[in-house]
């Protein structure tokens, strides 16, 4: 590793990780493997990461079942065509998971994670938009987008990286969602789509998104324009389905065009897969769509990214096919009724106030009662994790940013034991900085943070 070539057995193990060169001896693997091993060792531990919506436990099959296709290069769909067209089943189901239209063809993807779906919708409806004023002779020149405050920060690159007009409902405290109020300040007619979210990042609500279709109904019947709605169901996606069946959040209705998820956090795949799927295959654009031919065979590729290794579609696949809906709905039923019996633990503290009206996805966001004045959410967060748990603790976007937030996510491997514990330990944190006071300050926020995923 450092320039001196050779060292012994028992030195290669001692070896310090050159900071700017690049390595240049050679070292054994078990050594090199125990050295990147122990420069991670301080890092937090994932099962007790509850800041994040990412699945950290997956039973040993899934794991094999990963390891043994970790090696194959999906893009590469002439050389393994099986893995493609698990992908395009997978596709299928999930069109009729969210309600699809039966008699229409239905057009998704994988993607590394709901990031690179959203912005693969974000696209589509900018480029159907462009078309459609092209075609009527208008100018197609200052697209925009709206959505609420509350959205997660992909929504944000999206607008930047590609051109296209952030309109941002700003939220107001007591009130994270995106309902239909001020639509009619921020829609017209370059807005490319409306995203409303199913399973929000800051408290875990889902916007008015019945309200927000309704408006739309409304503002094209007044106006002759029709403007598509996207839900971002990264977390919603795998909750609502199987949880409120009844609940119309997704294709039913009929502006919704497009549906993001992440597999990797509620579809209980480790990090690495979202999911984009269309209400009906000619809302993707077929000028989004290229083919190549140096793999072997002509095969399209639509998606930002192009190599990756085929592990958590195969991963999804296990899932979907060992739980099915009904053990879906049990593992779902069964996190939110933890994450309801953390909430009130955690309430009957006195300590905290909920900041969720509705708890669809088993999300606990929480704030601490005005009473309590000389600790916030940031040094709950920090004493908590002397234990160990690691809480996310942060301030809300505009206009609500006086407002602090502490917010759980409660996940399948989470047991009541460990609920309990979790709120014992939280509830302890609390005492201890009644007595002694806290100090931590918010971290200074760069002017385009989000909350984190
Ligand atoms: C509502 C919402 N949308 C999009 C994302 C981005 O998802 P991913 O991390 O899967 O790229 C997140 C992540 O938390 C999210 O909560």
């Amino acid at each position: 590793m450092s320039k001196e070539k050779n060292p012994s057995p028992y030195e290669e193990f001692n070896m310090e990780i050159p900071q700017e060169e690049f390595p240049e001896g050679s070292i054994s693997a078990r050594a090199a493997k125990s050295i990147v091993d122990s420069a991670m060792w301080t890092d937090a531990n994932p099962m007790l990461n509850l800041s994040s919506f990412v699945t950290t436990y997956m039973e040993p099959e899934a794991r094999e079942l990963m390891h043994e296709h970790v090696h194959i290069n999906y893009v590469d769909h002439d050389m393994y065509p099986k893995t493609y067209a698990m992908e395009q089943i997978m596709v299928k189901w999930l069109h009729d998971l969210w309600n699809g239209p039966k008699d229409k063809e239905p057009y998704g993807a994988a993607t590394v994670g709901s990031s690179e779906a959203c912005m693969l919708a974000g696209l589509a409806h900018k480029w159907n938009w462009r078309e459609k004023r092209k075609a009527e002779g208008k100018d197609a020149s200052n697209p925009n987008m709206v959505t609420g405050g509350n959205v997660q920060i992909v929504w944000k690159k999206f607008m930047r990286y590609f051109d296209v007009e952030d309109k941002i409902i700003p939220l107001k405290p007591g009130n994270y969602r995106l309902t239909a109020e001020h639509l009619d300040e921020y829609v017209d007619e370059n807005t490319i789509c409306v995203v409303a979210i199913a399973g929000q990042t800051f408290t875990g609500e889902d916007d008015d998104i019945q309200e927000i279709h309704d408006w739309l109904d409304a503002y094209e019947e007044k106006t002759g324009i029709s403007i598509p709605l996207h839900i971002d169901g990264a977390s919603g996606g795998f909750v609502n389905p199987f949880l409120y069946p009844d609940y119309e959040w997704d294709f039913r209705l009929p502006r919704v065009a497009s549906i993001n998820a992440s597999g990797h956090k509620f579809g209980l795949v480790y990090p690495g897969l979202g999911w984009i799927i269309f209400r009906e295959k000619s809302l993707f654009n077929e000028g989004l769509i290229f083919y190549v031919n140096y793999l072997g065979g002509e095969s399209a590729t639509a998606t930002l990214n192009f190599s990756r290794n085929a592990a958590q579609i195969i991963a999804q696949a296990y899932k979907f096919i060992r739980h099915g809906r009904e053990g879906y709905t049990s593992i779902m039923q069964q996190t939110v009724d933890n994450a309801e019996y953390l909430r009130d633990l955690l309430v009957k503290s006195d300590y905290f106030e909920i900041m969720n009206e509705t708890q669809r996805i088993p999300v606990v966001a929480l704030t601490l009662k005005d009473n309590v004045n000389n600790f916030n959410e940031f040094d709950v967060s920090a004493k908590v994790r002397e234990k160990g748990w690691v809480l996310s603790a942060y301030t809300m976007p505009p206009n609500a940013e006086e407002i602090t937030s502490l917010r759980i996510v409660v996940r399948a491997h989470l047991n009541r034991t460990v609920i309990r514990n979790l709120a014992k330990d939280i509830v302890d944190a609390c005492d201890y900085l009644k007595e002694n006071g806290g100090n931590a300050k918010p971290p200074k926020l760069h002017k385009h943070s989000a909350g984190k995923c």
